[in-house]
């Protein structure tokens, strides 16, 4: 059933009475799909964590509970899902372990490197020009840092309903070039017959990849659309219920990443989170 025009402009900026029920509606609706990209970060105590484009909020509070020892921040566009999810997470706010901002996220309020992971789910549809916030996103992310995008493709089905005008929908080809070309060095992507369609992208901000990328790149304008990084980590199990699936999925994931991942991108968070914790103070 093709959406409305209206409700579509509300879901990619929600705003008035409307744009708070549509959160609510929202946070369960794509609870699954949050989840499964959040299983993909592998969260630690002590990760500083960014959330782009939260909406109600529900994603942002699970995941700055789980960080005891590190913060998470959030970005959203709308004033409305920013107040939604001040009042979530309000007790988390007044222990200074979630700072909330309203922006746009070509225009992140962060130093370089703040942060070891981000996230952001079903939010690509909206930018304009995602390389823009995808670079944004790379640059406050600290070197080896993960960034974990959950989108449906343009192939999910259901795609089609949802206006051209508002919504753009990628293939998982393009969404691996985006990455690339924003200076991610590694991106891995889950297949996207779980939840309708629905893809987790993990990639890594790695600077000595990226430099050497930028070195092919310059002399060969197609040179970084050589170099396949893609590798699939999806587990599927005929059978199994899909909340499993998904959980399976994101770890799968997550373990392939941690065995790319070094010691000294390791160290890298470690200084960083203390520096996360210092900001807050
Ligand atoms: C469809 S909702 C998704 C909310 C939540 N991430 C989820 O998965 O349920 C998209 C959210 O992204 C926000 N958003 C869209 N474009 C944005 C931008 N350029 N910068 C920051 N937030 C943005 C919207 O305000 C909205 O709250």
């Amino acid at each position: 059933m093709r959406r409305p025009e209206f409700i579509a402009r509300q879901s990619g900026c929600p705003s008035g009475l409307l744009g708070r029920l549509i959160g609510s509606i929202m946070a369960t609706e794509t609870a699954g799909a949050n989840d499964a990209v959040v299983a993909a970060l592998a969260l630690q105590p002590s990760d500083c964590v960014v959330e782009i484009g939260f909406g109600h909020g529900r994603t942002l509070d699970r995941v700055a509970r789980q960080l005891t020892a590190g913060g998470a921040a959030g970005i959203d566009l709308s004033e409305t899902m920013v107040r939604m999810t001040a009042r979530r997470c309000r007790d988390l706010i007044a222990a200074g372990r979630v700072t909330l901002h309203q922006g746009d996220s070509t225009r992140l309020p962060f130093p370089d490197g703040h942060f070891n992971k981000a996230y952001s789910v079903h939010t690509l549809y909206f930018w304009t020009h995602p390389e823009d916030h995808l670079r944004e996103i790379h640059r406050v992310l600290c070197s080896g840092g993960r960034l974990a995008l959950g989108f449906h493709t343009d192939e999910a089905p259901g795609a089609r309903d949802f206006p051209e005008t508002v919504y753009r929908f990628y293939s998982q080809a393009e969404v691996e070039t985006l990455l690339q070309d924003a200076g991610f060095s590694k991106a891995l992507l889950t297949e996207p017959t779980l939840h309708r369609g629905f893809v987790t992208a993990v990639a890594t901000r790695s600077s000595v990849r990226l430099a050497r990328r930028e070195e092919v790149s310059s002399e060969h304008p197609e040179g970084r659309r050589a170099h396949p990084l893609r590798r699939r980590a999806a587990q599927e199990g005929a059978g199994r219920r899909r909340a499993r699936r998904l959980r399976l999925e994101g770890r799968a994931l997550s373990e392939e990443m941690g065995r790319a991942e070094t010691a000294p991108r390791q160290a890298a968070q470690r200084q960083f989170s203390s520096s996360f914790a210092h900001h807050l103070r």
